[in-house]
């Protein structure tokens, strides 16, 4: 089948490169001239295991192809994926959805045949039926431009996986899951080949629900987080070990233990937008009690890093001023290098402000950190991050961290002072070499690192 993606970013690309692997011939194309030059270099514009090779794979093999020439894109296929980004409006909490219109206002009036125009981008319910206005206004005469909905769940970090072998494929038409129409069997067609060799749920339904489902999982995971960071409070209150109380509570099935990682809560380019958006939806609808729990959800998540913060200056005996912090992370998640709304560089960057020096290392976000944060101090690896340090501070769970040497990081840090913002670290293995460890919810007093060692084994053996 042939088929475009419109919008190359973390959802583009990884869905244009899967859906040429899946066999079918593709083009990607994207406003972003640098971009898309990389793309056909074969090169992934950001970091996300698995996708280079299966790029490269089909760039050699000629059935993923890359423009920025609309026009071109409008001669190619009969089916329009649209994958471009919806982010939070500035000064407001609503989605902006001016990148999925202008996608439809400039691609419909180049349509020489009818086509299905398929949205993957997170949007506010209704959205899908404005868009359908757009591109009946924009069409030639005789040209049907059909919008449907495809809303797309994948992690970063797993975005390949998750696209070639998703949990389940959601279809949002005009007629609901009665409507039989050329359109309903292009998307099917597209995802044949999934459904052949590892068949998942396929839910048919009208374009609203489609819509809903994606923002409702968003704020269902987000609310999940916070639930157990709330938890997590008390427990700090408490002196009680939240990562137990999660393992015993996510043992029931009903519960289950995934999302249940307590620590410095959600970030990223989705969560937090999401709920935002979804409280101002169901604002502009006049249901915005259903959702006013959401500010909470939102309010609980920032605390924790402030919450971080917190602990931070107390490690350093009260102030942070003439102290130095090796912030471990800036990635808002591991394998990934994704910096936006991040926990671990919004606690870095506080820790600046209030006197510390910051010194931030992480395996792949070290770029768009610089980027996004310039006067942060930065280093080239975990050690380097940690020499002088008064306080290690891990806030992005990488394998690399949970993997350190207590030993060889004691030899370069000054102070002897762990804090685990994800409740990742062995902590038994850092206390056994000298170290008291400090995590989120899991709380006694702390204490400046040279009272600590008598009494930190409270902190992990409960
Ligand atoms: C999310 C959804 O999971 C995905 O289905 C959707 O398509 C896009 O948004 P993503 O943003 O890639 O995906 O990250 P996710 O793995 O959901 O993690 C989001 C944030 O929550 C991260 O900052 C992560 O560190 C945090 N998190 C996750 C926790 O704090 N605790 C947990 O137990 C799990």
């Amino acid at each position: 089948m042939r088929m475009t993606v419109f919008g190359t970013g973390y959802l583009g690309a990884t869905h244009a490169a899967c859906m040429a692997e899946l066999g079918h011939e593709v083009l990607g194309v994207d406003v972003d001239e640098a971009k898309i030059e990389r793309l056909r270099r074969g090169e992934v514009p950001f970091y996300e295991p698995g996708l280079p090779e299966i790029l490269q794979r089909h760039v050699d093999s000629g059935r993923l192809k890359f423009t920025t020439d609309y026009a071109e894109a409008a001669e190619f296929a009969d089916l329009h994926f649209i994958g471009v980004g919806t982010p939070q409006r500035k000064g407001e909490f609503a989605a902006d959805t001016t990148y999925v219109e202008g996608v439809v206002a400039r691609l419909s009036p180049l349509l020489t045949r009818d086509a299905v125009l398929v949205g993957k981008s997170t949007v506010p319910v209704g959205t899908a039926v404005r868009l359908q206005g757009i591109a009946d206004w924009h069409v030639r005469g005789g040209v049907r431009a059909e919008i449907v909905w495809n809303p797309e769940f994948l992690r970063e970090g797993f975005a390949v996986k998750d696209t070639l072998t998703p949990d389940r494929i959601v279809i949002g038409l005009p007629g609901g899951a009665d409507e039989q129409s050329p359109a309903r069997e292009l998307v099917e067609e597209a995802y044949a080949p999934i459904l052949a060799s590892d068949p998942c749920p396929v839910i048919v339904t009208d374009l609203a629900t489609s819509e809903l489902v994606k923002v409702s999982a968003n704020a269902f995971l987000a609310t999940k987080i916070s639930f157990i960071n709330a938890v997590s409070e008390v427990c700090e209150a408490a002196g009680a070990d939240v990562t137990v109380l999660a393992d015993a509570i996510g043992m029931d099935p009903r519960i289950g233990r995934r999302f249940l990682g307590a620590g410095l809560g959600f970030g990223g380019g989705c969560l937090p937008k999401d709920i935002r958006a979804f409280m101002a939806r169901a604002g502009e609808l006049g249901a915005d009690e259903a959702m006013t729990f959401l500010r909470e959800v939102d309010s609980i998540n920032m605390r924790r890093r402030e919450r971080m913060v917190d602990l931070t200056v107390e490690a350093c005996g009260g102030t942070l001023i003439g102290k130095t912090v090796a912030v471990l992370g800036a990635a808002f998640k591991p394998n990934s290098d994704d910096v936006r709304d991040s926990p671990a560089l919004n606690v870095a960057g506080m820790l600046s402000l209030k006197g510390a020096q910051t010194v931030v290392f992480d395996p792949q976000g070290l770029d768009n950190a610089r980027a996004l944060f310039p006067t942060l101090g930065y280093a080239d690896s975990a050690l380097a991050a940690c020499e002088g340090a008064d306080v290690v501070l891990v806030a992005t769970e990488w394998a690399e961290f949970v993997e350190l040497d207590p030993a060889a990081v004691a030899e370069v840090a000054r102070g002897r002072f762990l804090l685990d913002g994800r409740n990742c670290m062995p902590g038994d293995a850092w206390r056994e070499a000298g170290w008291t460890y400090r995590a989120l919810g899991r709380g006694i007093p702390v204490r400046p690192a040279s009272h600590t060692a008598a009494n930190s084994g409270r902190l992990v053996t409960s």
